[in-house]
């Protein structure tokens, strides 16, 4: 058996569907619940979903043999685990955006709200800025508006969550996807499971 801790929300839904199609289906995840466990012994496999964030956290501990998330996860909380595939999904930047009248002024220390402190920390410290970093939960747009910050550091993926709060891009910091992540002792234990779910989506992506 092979346990997928998959991400709630579209992107989940999306390699869910990517799999089922790839000989993983599961049709009980097909009803609306709010179940967040679900086995389909036919074809070993189990599938969990989880907060987004937490996907790497389950698969470095061995609680899930593999999972999907984005590489913007992978990046701020480095979980000790294989990338084995990029899905190609869930494409999207990783950006500063500010106000479109701020000017930055060097001289004083630059306010970064933002829910990827590591990311934003390393962005700034490449260039040589010092920031202080405000670190929050979501609706980081905000920030900005209420002067709780000068930029943020976040994810836009359509662009309309910033221009509907007239912020607008400075910096593209990074591009992101989602990746297909194993536990390393189940890449080893399970391989040939892992291997063909691997495959199977990398035929999927193409
Ligand atoms: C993400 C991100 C932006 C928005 C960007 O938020 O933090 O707010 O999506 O998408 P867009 O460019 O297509 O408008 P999410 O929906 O994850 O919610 P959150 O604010 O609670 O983090």
């Amino acid at each position: 058996m092979l346990n997928v801790a998959l991400p709630k929300g579209r992107l989940g839904e999306k390699v869910y569907e990517m799999l089922s199609e790839s000989g993983y289906p599961c049709p009980e995840m097909e009803k609306d619940s709010r179940k967040l466990t679900f086995e389909n012994s036919e074809c070993g496999v189990s599938y969990f979903w989880v907060k987004p964030s937490d996907v790497g956290i389950y698969v470095e501990r061995g609680s899930a043999d593999v999972g999907v998330l984005g590489k913007d996860i992978l990046f701020e909380y480095m979980p000790d685990v294989y990338e084995l595939v990029d899905l190609g999904i869930g494409k999207c930047k990783m950006c500063v955006a500010s106000k479109k009248d701020f000017r930055d002024n060097t001289e004083k220390t630059l306010r970064v709200a933002t829910k990827f402190p590591k990311i934003a920390t390393e962005y700034y410290s490449g260039i040589d800025r010092d920031i202080d970093v405000i670190k929050l939960n979501g609706s980081i747009e905000i920030a900005p508006l209420l002067g709780l910050s000068d930029v943020i550091v976040d994810i836009v993926e359509t662009g309309k969550t910033l221009k509907e709060n007239n912020l607008e891009v400075i910096k593209n910091i990074m591009d992101i996807s989602a990746r297909f992540i194993c536990n390393k002792v189940s890449y080893q234990f399970k391989n040939d499971e892992v291997i063909k779910m691997a495959d199977a989506l990398k035929r999927d992506r193409l």
